[in-house]
């Protein structure tokens, strides 16, 4: 992928360290919208799910750009309804037709509760096969890791959970780099917390480098070895937040933001009844 940065999986592939996230993005046209504006804006990584119910648009969006497929990296996820393995392979498919594409780059089990060991078998086939590229999980605690994880013929290449500066799973990242997993960031900013957005230090790190809050958000998870996908429905931001490579943090105002974690995020997936609630919330199959 030119001009795009990257950092390497533990399976070889290249990902861009930075990506467009489309959760909550309505798909009545917004999506489409949004993600044509963040191809126009130069991102060439796009983060989708089974159950944000807006595959559609973002494959459409990626055809017309025309940019070439194999300049954009794809990710999509698996709902959990999906998991049985019969269920997890046509789920590969409906993605695949609901996209319009060849193969997606990141597929990944998004909630680690019921049939994940049939879902990942699905999995390894398809990349076997030529339909993934690559594999991961996602909302893996170091709990829910060391269930399933050991079960699985291949290690993932991501786990994609919370992070950001309050909520910097440090004991994972600790499980993870010894399998040289990359972590990806969801809520890269706190899905618009207002008081990390606000928080001192990050404001007068950002007065020092003329950026805004999410700028230097973004940047630190970046220093950090961390995948993010900042969403956005706005052209200003989405610009804004793709535009972090020109300032570097120092290892003094990395410390700094190291300091802002508090240990806990806004989801706990080893909270009893998670997965039932999960499940209740989305019905991907309503319009079967
Ligand atoms: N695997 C999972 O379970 C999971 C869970 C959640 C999310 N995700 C993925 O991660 C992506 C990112 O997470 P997220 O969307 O939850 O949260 P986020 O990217 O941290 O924050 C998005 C929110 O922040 C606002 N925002 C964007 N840029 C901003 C800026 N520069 N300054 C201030 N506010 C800004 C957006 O509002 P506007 O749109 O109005 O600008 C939106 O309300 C998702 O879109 C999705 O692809 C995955």
């Amino acid at each position: 992928m030119a001009n795009v940065e990257t950092f390497k999986l533990n399976d070889g592939n290249n990902i861009p360290v930075i990506g467009f996230g489309t959760f909550q993005i309505p798909a009545d046209g917004s999506t489409y919208d949004a993600v044509k504006m963040a191809l126009a804006a130069g991102y060439r990584h796009i983060d989708t799910a089974v159950a944000y119910f807006n595959e559609q648009e973002v494959g459409k969006a990626i055809k017309d750009s025309g940019i070439p497929r194999d300049q954009i990296w794809v990710t999509t996820k698996m709902w959990l309804q999906d998991y049985k393995y019969e269920d997890a392979k046509k789920s590969i498919e409906t993605s695949l037709n609901k996209m319009g594409l060849d193969y997606i780059d990141l597929y990944l089990l998004h909630q680690p509760y019921g049939e994940v060991e049939e879902a990942w078998k699905a999995l390894e086939e398809a990349k076997k096969a030529g339909k993934i590229r690559s594999i991961g999980v996602s909302n893996m605690t170091p709990k829910l890791w060391n269930k399933f994880v050991p079960n699985f013929d291949e290690v993932p290449s991501v786990n994609q959970v919370e992070f950001n500066p309050y909520f910097q799973q440090k004991e994972l990242r600790e499980i993870l780099a010894k399998d040289n997993v990359r972590v990806e960031a969801w809520a890269p900013l706190g899905e618009g917390n207002k008081d990390l957005l606000n928080e001192p230090v990050i404001l007068d790190i950002a007065k020092k480098y003329n950026k805004n809050a999410g700028q230097v958000i973004l940047r630190f998870e970046n220093q950090e070895g961390i995948v993010v996908f900042p969403k956005s429905v706005h052209e200003a931001r989405i610009k804004s937040n793709l535009d972090i490579f020109d300032f570097e943090l120092t290892d003094e105002e990395m410390d700094k933001m190291r300091a802002l974690d508090k240990g806990k995020g806004m989801h706990d997936p080893d909270a009893p009844g998670v997965a039932e609630s999960l499940l209740n919330a989305f019905d991907v199959h309503a319009n079967d």
